[in-house]
């Protein structure tokens, strides 16, 4: 403490809440402080600086906001990590030493299925500029497009890039260390990476074939949870879609208390029947996230979210501090490919692709005895006896999947994830190959 305090009172030019701030930043990035060091108590800090506690906790609040410190619970005040958080499981599951033939590791939609950009480029004649960089941050007439197949009537609205930064800029404001949120298992990697970097307690809640299990959420909810976060659709990884029926028992459940819900409905255009919202049921509290990357492109980087204004008009707010605004070139492409008759022909004929090869791999798997859920999407969440072994005889075909087990928050049974939307050709061999994965090693092989 002693040591703590010199180190302070030189760094301190000033006896205020800023002055103190600043000595503890300054402290931080000389190395007296280090990530994880536990602050001592306000009121004994405030004696040994001859300063008051008010002084004290209002520069503790400075720090907080800016990341400097956090609160740790029963732990105290601690300085906060600032080091660049990595996404481990994200890389987990997609990095390969090499490049394959055939990659279905990817999650991304097929080049050939995404709709022709030529007259949406020719319709733009120069960049535009904005009357105010405070200008609404959507074009209105990309907003009244978007309304019009939106599940629900929204309070608020805007456009960001792509969803998993709508995820981080509702998330981050929200999330304190520390608090529980409840995610999908299996789920999508990069959300459990950007939940673990901002310090929560990743709740893992079992999905069956109409969505997450209603008795996992009453039981995650035994201790407060700050926000749930779940796919109404075409789930990554599994393609379950959520039933009207189980959104309804979701909401029930969640009905009393202040849970944020987070729907990310990354299939947008290329889901079947539009998807199910709790936001009919806790219109207050739902945030409905719909990506447009599978559907037109993951390089048009758009997504939309809606929800109650304080949530939207916060993201609106934080995002002033950055970017400001998603690029309105980009919004009136995906205007003109979501009203243009030929580029809504084009992006219905890639959904009907999509149907017919996840439907016909899954049944191809089904005929060599391999069971996969599931009705829509890009992707088969396939059992298999040992990961690292299907993986290895796949990849030693030429085939890339990508590991199961950074999609798994509980502990469960291996499996690999295969983007079978992007089987165009040869997919009876194809679904051959990962039905010989799936038995590969485990006592499936010692058994024959
Ligand atoms: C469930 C889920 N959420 C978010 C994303 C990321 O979407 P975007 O490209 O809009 O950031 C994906 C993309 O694979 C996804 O599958």
């Amino acid at each position: 403490m002693r040591a703590l305090i010199s180190a302070l009172e030189t760094r301190m030019d000033e006896p205020t809440a800023k002055g103190l701030a600043a000595a503890i930043g300054r402290a931080v990035r000389d190395g007296v402080l280090s990530p994880g060091d536990r602050l001592p108590p306000i009121r004994d800090l405030a004696h040994e600086l001859a300063l008051s506690p008010t002084t004290v906790s209002a520069a503790w609040a400075l720090l907080t906001r800016a990341g400097t410190l956090r609160t740790a619970g029963r732990r105290g005040t601690v300085v906060a990590d600032t080091s660049a958080p990595r996404a481990g499981r994200y890389q987990q599951a997609l990095e390969h030493p090499a490049a394959f033939p055939l990659d279905l590791s990817t999650g991304v939609p097929d080049e050939e299925l995404l709709p022709a950009l030529g007259d949406a480029l020719r319709a733009l004649t120069t960049a535009g500029t904005p009357h105010s960089y405070l200008d609404d941050p959507v074009l209105p007439e990309l907003r009244t497009a978007l309304l019009a197949s939106w599940p629900y009537e929204p309070e608020a609205l805007i456009v960001v890039d792509g969803a998993m930064d709508a995820l981080e800029l509702v998330l981050r404001p929200r999330i304190q260390y520390g608090d529980r949120v409840v995610v999908e298992h299996p789920g999508f990697p990069p959300l459990i990476d950007l939940l673990e970097a901002l310090g929560a307690v990743v709740v893992g809640v079992s999905l069956d074939d109409e969505g997450i299990l209603p008795s996992d959420l009453s039981a995650a909810l035994a201790e407060p949870v700050a926000a749930v976060v779940l796919q109404p659709r075409a789930q990554n990884p599994t393609g379950i879609s959520m039933s009207a029926a189980r959104a309804a028992a979701l909401a029930e459940l969640l009905a009393d208390g202040d849970v944020l819900v987070v729907e990310d409905d990354s299939a947008s255009a290329l889901g079947g029947p539009p998807p199910v919202t709790l936001a009919g049921f806790l219109p207050d509290r739902t945030v409905h996230v719909r990506s447009y990357s599978k559907s037109h492109g993951p390089d048009l980087r758009l997504a939309a979210v809606s929800g109650p204004a304080p949530v939207i008009d916060a993201v609106r707010h934080l995002r002033q501090l950055g970017q400001g605004w998603s690029s309105r070139l980009l919004q009136r492409i995906l205007l003109h490919l979501l009203t243009d008759p030929e580029s809504r022909a084009e992006v219905d004929r890639a959904r009907a692709t999509y149907a017919a090869r996840r439907t016909a791999f899954v049944e191809a798997l089904a005929a060599e005895g391999v069971e996969v859920g599931g009705v829509e999407g890009l992707n088969a969440w396939v059992p298999v006896h040992d990961q690292a072994a299907a993986l290895v005889r796949l990849a030693s075909q030429g085939i890339g999947v990508a590991a199961g087990s950074p999609f798994q928050v509980l502990p469960d049974s291996p499996h690999v994830r295969v983007t079978c939307g992007l089987v165009r050709e040869d997919l009876a061999e194809v679904a051959a190959a990962v039905a010989a994965a799936a038995r590969t090693g485990g006592w499936g092989n010692r058994a024959r």
